[in-house]
């Protein structure tokens, strides 16, 4: 449906209001305003627990901020996605990751024909090939069973395995080697691959197009790699199975479509790991965990679905961060898992936040007259605290942050686990309430040195806790994110789920190419600066 521009609905201009009012409370005020704040504004359901108490929001701003997802549309375009609508517009595809996750049975439709039999069909192969390898049953070419596995893919083809794999390492089958080949720049695969035996080891080339260029690059690489250390070509139907939408690529490839495991056009590669994409995940941690993986997804998808807007994790979720991004004019987010094993989910984030909700005009081609997505980034914590929380705590700059916790450790170590949550904790008190420059001088500190050592605090988190890190957990958390972009999205009337903007650049490096590559020196039309760089590379290389 084409809508007006949300900047111009009654909701927003409300909210900008509100801001202003808001803009002059300092967090301190609004906890020693209502005391049970910390209690008041957090939510728990599906094994997570947010506390957004330390947002910059108060009961108007979210009630204001639930006006204006109703006044997007929020709840009907949310039923149109569950529905299997095409609501990728401009890949007119529907958009349908819930369905990945959906229990056996359900039923829902693209085009009228049920697609949840399909994916059951799909993850039920999968599991019998994850069984064959795991026990061994499945032999290489020369007859030795499979020790190691190596996923060949990039983007939402290898983002989501490697986040999952380190997240659930601890599940996962210590006597296999699981490793990620993404980067076309030739080291990768050459330090993946470097140790093993060719013997040993199974690619799984992960593309949903089957036609990307570091995909297939590393593929290639891969084969051959394969067959020199085997000696035969029939090798590769033992060593190598595949991922994909497009069986003729595959095909053509080499691998014989009897071991692809397939997926659907309406499913978006950043929404992609808990489909066959997840292979390695399965392969790593078995049919079981990764079953349990998907139905903490199913969890978050019920209650997105279903729950009030005053009590829906991913909808207060994006509301806040639309609060953050267009009424508090904070252009980035810091994701701070306080957890080792989530070392690799703020680089998964960044995918499916900035590739999703990276665009410039609305679903009907209107440039935009607000910001939308805002950057994500992020470390595990503590690390981040000895780089850039300095910035965070004392920059010019406001950068909302998502602190990301567990109760119990996979790995007990002396204290070490309380020491860890003791500074996620204290890094949102001191975000939030700082240190005045009274109290520094009152500590002692002297006159010149006060202001380098005052925290003005009013810096916004959310905190989300959950028991321990399990593979349900995980499903959730993920699906909690997904649907977060989803309400930001939606509000913003944005396409969330096409990429155009990563075309340019590949169809500029196709030309390039051919120019570095060339015998004689090329006849160049770029601009100077392009020009130049690709003369002086040529000299460097060949110099
Ligand atoms: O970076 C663009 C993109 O299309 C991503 O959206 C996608 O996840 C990635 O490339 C990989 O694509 P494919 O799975 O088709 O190889």
């Amino acid at each position: 449906m084409n809508q007006p521009l949300p900047t111009t609905l009654p909701a927003w201009q409300a909210l900008q209001q509100h801001a202003a009012v808001i803009g002059r409370k300092h967090l301190r005020q609004l906890f020693a305003d209502d005391p049970r704040r910390g209690e008041t504004f957090a939510l728990a359901d599906v094994e997570l627990y947010l506390d957004y108490s330390k947002q910059r929001v108060d009961a108007d701003t979210l009630r204001l901020l639930r006006e204006l997802a109703l006044a997007c549309h929020l709840p009907e375009r949310t039923a149109a996605m569950f529905r299997g609508e095409r609501i990728n517009r401009t890949e007119d595809r529907a958009v349908l990751h819930v369905a990945l996750r959906a229990p056996r049975g359900e039923r829902i439709e693209v085009d009228g024909h049920d697609v949840v039999a399909e994916v059951h069909a799909v993850l039920d192969r999968m599991a019998a090939f994850a069984e064959r390898v795991r026990s061994g049953e499945w032999r290489g070419h020369s007859g030795k069973p499979i020790r190691n596995v190596i996923s060949i893919g990039i983007g939402g083809s290898d983002l989501g395995p490697v986040m999952a794999y380190e997240a659930l390492r601890d599940y996962s089958r210590r006597d296999m080697t699981f490793r990620f080949v993404s980067n076309v720049d030739g080291t990768d695969f050459v330090e993946a691959t470097r140790d093993l035996d060719a013997a040993e080891t199974l690619f799984i080339v992960c593309s949903k197009t089957f036609t990307t260029l570091e995909t297939l690059t590393n593929a290639h690489a891969a084969r051959q790699w394969c067959i020199a250390a085997l000696g035969n070509e029939q090798a590769v139907a033992k060593h190598f199975v595949a991922v994909s939408t497009n069986a003729a690529e595959v095909e053509k490839f080499g691998i014989d479509t009897a071991q692809m495991f397939g997926f659907w056009d309406w499913v978006g590669g950043r929404y992609s790991m808990d489909s066959a994409i997840g292979l390695s995940t399965m392969l790593a941690v078995g049919p079981d965990h990764f079953r349990e993986m998907l139905a903490g997804f199913h969890a978050m998808d019920e209650h997105f679905r279903h729950a009030p807007y005053e009590r829906n994790l991913p909808v207060l979720m994006g509301l806040l961060a639309i609060w953050n991004n267009n009424f508090l004019d904070a252009a980035t987010v810091a994701v701070l898992p306080y957890e080792q094993y989530l070392k690799r989910f703020p680089a998964y984030l960044q995918q499916l936040t900035m590739e999703s909700n990276g665009k410039r005009v609305t679903l009907d081609g209107t440039a935009v007259d607000y910001a939308t997505g805002p950057i994500y980034w992020g470390e595990p914590g503590t690390n981040g605290q000895h780089s850039f929380y300095q910035l965070i705590h004392q920059g010019t700059r406001l950068v909302p942050c998502d602190f990301i916790g567990f109760a119990q450790t996979l790995n007990p170590l002396g204290e070490q686990h309380d020491l860890l949550m003791a500074n996620l904790i204290a890094q949102g008190e001191a975000l939030a309430f700082g240190k005045t420059t009274e109290e520094v001088r009152a500590a002692g500190t002297d006159a010149a040195l006060a202001p380098h050592r005052t925290f003005p605090g009013n810096r916004p988190s959310s905190t989300i806790l959950a028991r321990r890190l399990t593979p349900r957990v995980l499903g959730s958390l993920i699906a909690l994110y997904e649907h977060s972009v989803f309400v930001q999205g939606v509000i913003w009337n944005i396409d969330s789920f096409d990429q155009w903007g990563v075309e340019l650049g590949k169809q500029l490096a196709k030309t390039t190419i051919a120019e570095l590559t060339a015998a004689d020196e090329p006849k160049l039309a770029h601009d100077s600066s392009t020009n130049t760089l690709i003369r002086r590379y040529r000299q460097l290389r060949d110099g």
